[in-house]
């Protein structure tokens, strides 16, 4: 493999002065270099790859086995080696019968009992049949819960707008007490259905948001806030612990993993705002994606080229950042989801056999909605001196058909943008710029120098026809196998997250500190901020 490796820099420094503007004298590029399925398309031509980068790149994927390491995946095996487990979230959306066994017994008969008891508790919460203590109709539902038990629903949620007609959802997650005092206050408890969604219901932040959470339920239902309360867990015991009906938690296994649960119960909240029948679109939309991951080849496959351009951008190409730009309002959380889903998986440094990896794996990933961003940090992306490639993703078709001249807009200014990283603006022809303003000699070439773009930036769209149900749950899907490529061809495992256990243990031996113990054992900035955040004593 590292011969391929070293094959690819030796052809980016070969290639490194072939600017992209220039490939696109083969007329052909367009096509050879974007893929379709299911009317999504990515396109990467806008990208330095060439035929034989991509090619590299390819046998790069071969050579680490990648089509049986996805079919593994798919099967059921205990990919994620450091924890022993099978990774299946793909069970969770599978349409088909086939079954896919962990530890020789078929899941899908347990994925479906539980998605069905989900759909009859959704849907008698949105038609009254479920009711309030005092036998009204739920307004209002909160879910309760943190990273992949928050994040993954509230973006699909909000995503999904059109499609809501069920309870109001609202999402809380901080263990800042602002988050969920200001959500709390505006509403009424005796309409309102709080969701507690937390994999291991041991998370800190989800129990203390609870907590705080029954105390506002008893006040006001005092003995029947049990009847507005839900529970989504893979520990039943503790959902049990804390009075939760056993008929009101849905359960998942530890085969799904936080990040990738929105599939099964974590999605409870977007099943109570669009509808069960919405839902199975989103499935679906999901499931099409993983059999075209499963089948496609590697170098027509969504999910794998987005991941073979990850790698050549942040590998080959050295670039340490990927900016998601979703010009689509309601994927508003698109960003902060795919920081989760993409750093927490690959923000790895240790391959699967606990060596240091050789080289960069998962980049930064951040990002807003355009045309948002273009007011902000677009700067940056014309004119820094970071190259960051962006990914735009843009809908044919909006929700607002009495607004087509906002999304007309929309989709010009988003072509505008991938254009304009591209083309750039020589130095000519920013001094004729700066002419026409009526420079000249050394101030018409101060000016030049400020109004020129290098241009030669990457980006890369993905077009898609409308953001329905079905398209959202294609585009995830998308981004976990693309993941699942990049964490692959990195010799990582994608599917664990000790990273964020030390944060969580030096919290809790803090927590005596905050409360005035003894701080003479910390380090000095430690101590010294610890005090300063000690508030006055009550006169
Ligand atoms: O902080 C890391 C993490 O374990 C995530 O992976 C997970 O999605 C989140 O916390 C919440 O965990 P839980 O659903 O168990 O409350």
């Amino acid at each position: 493999m590292s011969d391929i490796w070293q094959q690819l820099a030796a052809h980016r420094s070969q290639t490194a002065d072939t600017s992209i503007l220039s490939l696109f004298d083969d007329t052909t590029r367009f096509d050879r270099f974007s893929a379709e399925t299911d009317g999504m398309l990515l396109d990467v031509s806008k990208t330095s790859l060439d035929a034989t980068a991509m090619d590299l790149l390819v046998q790069l994927a071969q050579g680490e086995d990648l089509e049986a390491k996805i079919a593994a995946m798919f099967r059921g095996e205990a990919i994620n080696t450091t924890e022993d487990r099978a990774v299946l979230h793909t069970a969770l959306r599978a349409q088909a019968d086939t079954p896919i066994e962990v530890d020789g017994a078929d899941v899908l008969p347990e994925v479906r009992t539980i998605r069905s008891q989900m759909e009859q508790f959704a849907e008698a919460v949105r038609n009254g049949d479920i009711q309030t203590a005092d036998g009204g109709h739920f307004t209002d539902v909160v879910n309760i819960g943190i990273g992949g038990s928050d994040l993954g629903p509230a973006m699909a949620t909000l995503a999904l707008t059109p499609y809501h007609d069920g309870p109001c959802c609202h999402f809380v997650s901080n263990v800042d007490g602002a988050h969920i005092h200001d959500t709390l206050a505006t509403l009424d408890p005796r309409r309102t259905l709080v969701i507690i969604a937390s994999k291991t219901f041991t998370t800190i932040e989800t129990m203390t948001n609870a907590e705080t959470a029954l105390v506002w339920l008893r006040a006001a239902l005092g003995d029947k806030a049990g009847d507005h309360l839900a529970a989504v867990s893979t520990a039943h015991d503790k959902t049990a612990a804390l009075g939760i009906a056993p008929e009101r938690v849905f359960g998942f296994e530890n085969w799904v993993g936080g990040r990738y649960s929105l599939w099964g119960p974590v999605g409870l909240p977007i099943m109570l705002a669009i509808g069960s029948k919405n839902f199975k679109d989103f499935l679906r939309g999901a499931d099409a994606m993983d059999n075209h991951f499963k089948t496609a080849p590697l170098h027509k496959n969504l999910p794998v080229l987005l991941g073979l351009v990850g790698i050549w951008h942040n590998n080959i190409c050295d670039y340490g950042s990927r900016a998601v730009l979703p010009y689509d309002q309601h994927l508003q959380r698109l960003p902060a989801y795919l920081q989760q889903l993409d750093m927490e998986s690959n923000g790895k440094r240790v391959a699967q056999d606990g060596s240091t990896l050789p080289r960069a794996s998962g980049p930064v990933v951040w990002g807003e909605p355009g045309t948002n961003g273009q007011h902000a940090f677009y700067q940056l992306l014309h004119q820094g001196t970071a190259v960051v490639p962006a990914e735009f993703l843009i809908a044919a078709e909006a929700h607002e058909p009495d607004l087509r001249h906002h999304h007309d807009l929309l989709k010009a200014n988003c072509l505008a943008q991938s254009e304009a990283l591209m083309r750039g603006r020589s130095l000519a022809e920013a001094s004729e710029v700066a002419a026409k303003r009526g420079l000249t000699g050394a101030e018409q070439d101060r000016m030049a120098a400020h109004l020129s773009f290098p241009g030669d930036r990457p980006s890369i769209t993905i077009a898609y026809p409308k953001l329905t149900p079905f398209v959202l749950g294609q585009t995830i899907a998308l981004y976990e196998h693309r993941v699942f490529t990049e964490g692959t061809i990195w010799g990582l495992n994608p599917f664990d997250q000790w990273g964020v256990e030390l944060g969580k243990e030096l919290a809790v031996a803090l927590l005596p500190l905050v409360q005035g113990a003894p701080t003479d054992h910390k380090d000095g900035s430690t101590s010294g901020l610890l005090s300063k955040l000690t508030p006055p004593a009550a006169t």
